[in-house]
């Protein structure tokens, strides 16, 4: 066994785990955050999408011991005071999720594009989503709504939060 201590959504965490253990089952099965799902056994779908110390990672190819001493932001932790993140809003808003399978892996991949470039052409965004896979919605609504969060995210831009969602949320 290998010890891990990490902070995953604001929460301080020690465990001791399998040095083997994958950091989407540490999440999933040992701190309960099914928001972060399983798409396949590939490391191709981008499903399990979380930061790691800011950074968008696949989680399925990360260890958990590899996050000792990180920072770890799923999509659990992404809203504030009983508000949506601007890109979780935006999906909602334009309806850029079907199923929802691939969704908290694309918000989080979208957060890192857009800290990396603020307002992206819709080439950029296709791009910068390439690693994550979406069965359904065919990707336009998805390429609007970062297009539409990076709007709302402009310094001094209004972002209305106030529709609560169940974009957050996987099994
Ligand atoms: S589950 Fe990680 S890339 Fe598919
Ligand atoms: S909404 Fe179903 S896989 Fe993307």
């Amino acid at each position: 066994m290998a010890q891990v201590r990490v902070t995953v959504d604001g929460v301080e965490y020690a465990d001791d785990v399998e040095p083997r253990l994958l950091l989407v089952q540490y999440l999933r099965e040992r701190l309960g955050k099914t928001g972060t799902v399983i798409g396949c056994d590939t490391s191709n779908c981008g499903a399990c999408t979380v930061h790691l110390n800011g950074q968008s990672v696949k989680s399925c190819s990360v260890l958990a011991v590899q996050a000792n001493d990180s920072e770890v932001t799923t999509i659990e932790g992404l809203a504030r005071d009983g508000k949506l993140h601007p890109v979780q809003q935006a999906f909602n808003d334009n309806h850029a999720l079907q199923c929802g399978y691939c969704t908290p892996g694309m918000i989080m991949q979208s957060i890192d594009l857009l800290g990396d470039n603020p307002d992206p052409s819709e080439h950029e965004v296709r791009h910068g989503l390439e690693g994550n896979l979406c069965r359904c919605t065919g990707y336009q609504n998805i390429v609007k709504a970062v297009r539409d969060a990076a709007q709302k995210m402009k310094p001094g831009a209004h972002v209305d939060t106030e529709t609560p969602a169940s974009v957050t949320s996987g099994t």
